[in-house]
């Protein structure tokens, strides 16, 4: 018999701080930065984001989410035998944030580890779940995107700070007779390593390098429009689908320009495109769970409709996942 994986439980947590752009610019404005809602809303969509408290990590967060979405799905921890965590803002160094996250659920002995592929990490996440349910390595498993950008942002970088928020979103992953995961389509190009990172590392004992982040944005918009539809086309092809059978069109949450023009190149209504960004800002690999998690709940996405998932960002990184939720 053919295995399938298919999601069966989503789930999301937002820290409770949640800054409006009037908000930001007041904070910013004390430390000599300018900007305004007027700005941050026409050029990206976001109106607010959502900042942790210092003492909280993305294992806190991630395990939120991972609650949510196993009561999503009727299922226990000690029922999961997989945990795969899509984040750049782990815990520690090493261990993974997975591995806090097992641990904060009160489970041990499965597999747990973090993907880092920045803002397509969950698609990347996705995929490799799929595939290890697939050849019969796990059959219920925990994907989470969680982030912390808040710790890693630039306050005195107007053209970076008001972009991110922190947040996480869960789905639980299981076997299946049927298919819920149509197809995946993951790209990766090295060469563009400087236009979005943190070139900081950890070395002798201290911080070496820049810790914070930086972008060249227009640089990653004019990126991201390209491999965004060429990602799209590309799941559709290989789940012999057209883009009019496409019912939702979640994208990672970025800019709200990104998101509508591959909305308008697959000729989909802008109804049909699942927006967050303008409530969570950037929430990097977690953006695309935070998203679906929105959809599910307020009644958007529905048991059988094809749905599309696009991550781009960091690496550069990039890709798809179609899925009959
Ligand atoms: O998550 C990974 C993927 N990331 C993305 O997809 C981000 C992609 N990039 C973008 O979303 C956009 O490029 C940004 C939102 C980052 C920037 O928008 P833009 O339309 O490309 O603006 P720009 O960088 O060309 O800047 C336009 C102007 C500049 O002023 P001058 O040089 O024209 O006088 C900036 O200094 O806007 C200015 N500016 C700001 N003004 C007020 C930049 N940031 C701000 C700000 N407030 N926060």
């Amino acid at each position: 018999m053919t295995l399938y994986s298919r999601i069966t439980g989503t789930g999301s947590f937002l820290p409770p701080r949640r800054l409006t752009n009037a908000d930001l610019a007041a904070e910013l404005a004390s430390k000599g930065v300018e900007t305004s809602d007027e700005w941050i809303v026409e050029r990206t969509g976001i109106k607010a984001r959502h900042f942790a408290a210092p003492d909280v990590s993305s294992s806190d967060l991630a395990v939120e989410a991972a609650r949510h979405a196993m009561d999503a799905a009727g299922l226990k921890p000690s029922d999961i035998d997989l945990i795969i965590v899509a984040t750049s803002t782990p815990d520690m160094v090493f261990p993974s944030a997975a591995c806090i996250v097992q641990h904060k659920l009160g489970i041990a002995g499965c597999p747990a580890f973090d993907v880092q592929a920045v803002c397509s990490g969950f698609v990347y996440a996705l995929t490799v779940a799929d595939a290890m349910i697939k050849t019969g390595t796990a059959r219920k498993a925990l994907v989470i995107g969680a982030e912390v950008f808040s710790r890693i942002l630039d306050f005195s970088d107007r053209t970076t700070c008001v972009l991110f928020g922190d947040g996480a979103g869960a789905v639980v992953l299981e076997a299946s007779t049927t298919p819920g995961i149509l197809s995946s389509d993951l790209h990766a190009d090295g060469k563009h390593v400087d236009i979005l990172c943190v070139p900081g590392h950890v070395s002798g004992g201290q911080a070496q390098g820049n810790p914070l982040l930086k972008m060249d944005g227009p640089a990653v918009f004019k990126l991201a429009v390209g491999v965004l539809e060429s990602s799209a086309r590309a799941v559709l092809a290989k789940a012999n689908l057209l883009d009019t059978d496409i019912d939702w069109l979640i994208p990672h949450q970025a800019n709200i320009r990104i998101m509508q023009s591959t909305a308008k190149k697959l000729k989909l209504p802008l109804e049909k495109l699942i927006v967050t960004v303008d409530e969570h800002g950037n929430t990097s690999a977690a953006s695309i769970p935070l998203a679906l998690d929105v959809a599910v709940r307020s009644g958007k996405v529905k048991k059988g409709d094809t749905v599309m998932l696009e991550g781009v960002g960091g690496g550069f990184t990039w890709g798809a996942v179609l899925l009959n939720y």
